[in-house]
């Protein structure tokens, strides 16, 4: 027999009414991944032969999704939910006819770890079990199963709360809904499965006290740590449910070597990889793929999507989505980084900048106040404020590149396409439309003229012309010139 499972069967058929979503339940996330996301990635730890997840309300989205993040695994079609053991017999309808331990899981329990799953499982095959039942003792048991033990502690079954006596009701061990079964022992008890109970449902549970009935081993393996055990019903438990993974994914990165200046408004995605000597500021949010390299420092107030930090670099009130920070970059506050923005060593993007589609070459800077899209900055290069790259002609968007060590003076607007060339220098309020060689400098504003006198003829007794006529050291018919200067 493999040391694997023959199968893990991950039911999902239910509706989620309690969520009022127009959304699947399972397809709800937490920490970057959906609630069926968790229990395939728990299950798929066990290196089943077979992992199917039943499929019911919802069923094209939830096997859409399931297609693209979790190729593996075969869906199996609950057309009407009349039960969990109709559910599971649903699945096992699909597969081939099964040898060894079944384990069935729920979609919507997404803190249990397929560690748990594997402790599941040996403690299963080490008691020579028929039919082996995950367990947790809460405080408030109602709605759940009970597991109802005989004098000598072993396990009998588990009645639902619904069909519980007064003194059932009383037990405080409850039915997690996961299981690990023996395949034959699965099968023989869901034939055998009936609608005699108060919700006139095929009950999983009643496959657990069948197996003990026909004279098999019924265990229980208990979990000290409930939250791995617990559903999500509602948008209430979906906030519980992200929060503890939260508090858990960060006291994991903690232990790595991460600061995690303030827990409580950090959140950080299952799927996000941080280096040694990472710090994160409060109101930090790491999202996706991103990762960031050791040493580098994120926040206050920052928000990483998809996002690559080099070692070393500083990332303050920032917006990212798609954008690659090189090592000992500079970025913030208040910079908003977009798909395709490359910051290379060094480099710096500061107060009100947007790049996207850009690289901005090592130690290069964009400190203030510009937009930077579908440009090429190379090395050195000193990006004056509010300069703006203009890369849309109102129909399409085209390219521009400056050289190394390129000066732009402030608030240039470069008409792209264009070219500045190597060690070229742009002249402040300039719009330049034509490419500039190395070198030079490029002048591109109209010349300044004064008319001198203007504000005493147009805005005669205005407090700008009384100003300018104390600054000229001139005086009106009515007051005498003034001995001590200004007062
Ligand atoms: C079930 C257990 C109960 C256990 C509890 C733990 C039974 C009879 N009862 O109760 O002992 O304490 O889980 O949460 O098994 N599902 C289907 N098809 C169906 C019915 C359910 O796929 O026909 C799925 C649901 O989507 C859900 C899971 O199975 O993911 C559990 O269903 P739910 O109705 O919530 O189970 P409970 O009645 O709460
Ligand atoms: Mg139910």
């Amino acid at each position: 027999m493999s040391e694997h499972p023959a199968a893990v069967v991950v039911l999902a058929a239910g509706e989620g009414t309690r969520m009022k979503s127009s959304i699947p339940k399972v397809l709800h996330e937490i920490g970057g991944r959906s609630l069926i996301g968790h229990a395939v990635q728990a299950a798929a730890a066990l290196e089943p032969e077979h992992l199917v997840v039943v499929v019911g309300h919802g069923r094209d989205r939830v096997t859409d999704h399931l297609a693209e993040i979790a190729p593996q695994v075969t869906t199996a079609v609950q057309d009407q939910q009349l039960g969990t053991g109709h559910a599971v017999s649903c699945a096992l309808a699909t597969l081939p006819p099964l040898d060894g331990v079944v384990v069935v899981t729920y979609g919507d329990v997404p803190l249990l770890a397929g560690q748990t799953l594997a402790e599941l499982v040996a403690r299963h095959r080490a008691d020579g079990n028929a039919a082996t039942v995950l367990t947790a003792r809460v405080t408030d048991p109602t709605g759940y199963g009970r597991i109802v033990r005989d004098s000598s502690g072993g396990v009998l079954g588990i009645v639902e709360h619904k069909d519980a006596d007064d003194s059932q009701r009383g037990i405080r061990e409850i039915n997690s809904g996961i299981y690990a079964f023996d395949a034959a022992v699965l099968r023989a008890g869901l034939a055998g499965l009936t609608t005699h109970n108060a919700q006139g449902e095929l009950y999983l549970t009643d496959v657990v006290g069948s197996a003990r009935t026909s004279g098999g081993r019924v265990g229980a393996f208990e979990t000290t740590d409930a939250w791995q055990t617990e559903g999500v019903n509602d948008r209430v438990q979906l906030a519980a449910m992200r929060r503890e993974l939260n508090t858990r994914s960060l006291q994991r990165w903690m232990r790595e070597g991460v600061t995690v200046v303030d827990p409580a408004t950090t959140w950080v995605d299952v799927t996000v990889s941080l280096g040694r000597d990472v710090v994160l500021h409060p109101g930090t949010q790491l999202h996706g793929a991103t990762t960031v390299a050791p040493g580098a420092q994120v926040g206050p107030d920052t928000t990483l999507v998809d996002t690559e930090v080099g070692e070393g670099a500083s990332i303050v009130r920032t917006h990212a989505v798609e954008a690659r920070i090189g090592p000992e970059a500079v970025v913030g506050p208040f910079t908003y980084l977009r798909p395709g923005a490359v910051l290379r060593r060094r480099a710096k993007a500061g107060a009100f900048v947007e790049i996207k589609s850009s690289t901005v070459g090592e130690g290069s800077k964009v400190p203030h106040l510009s937009y930077v899209g579908d440009a090429e900055i190379g090395s050195g290069a000193n990006i004056g404020a509010a300069t703006v790259v203009v890369n849309y002609d109102g129909q399409a968007k085209h390219r521009t590149v400056i050289g190394d060590q390129v000066r732009v003076g402030s608030d240039t607007m470069l008409i792209a396409p264009v070219t500045v060339g190597d060690g070229a220098y742009t002249a402040a309020g300039s719009v330049i439309t034509q490419d500039v060689p190395p070198g030079s400098m490029a002048v591109a504003r109209a010349r300044q003229r004064n008319v001198e006198g203007w504000v005493e003829r147009k805005r005669a007794g205005s407090p700008s012309a009384e100003a300018a006529r104390r600054a000229l050291g001139r005086h009106t018919d009515d007051q005498e010139p003034s001995q001590g200067g200004p007062q």
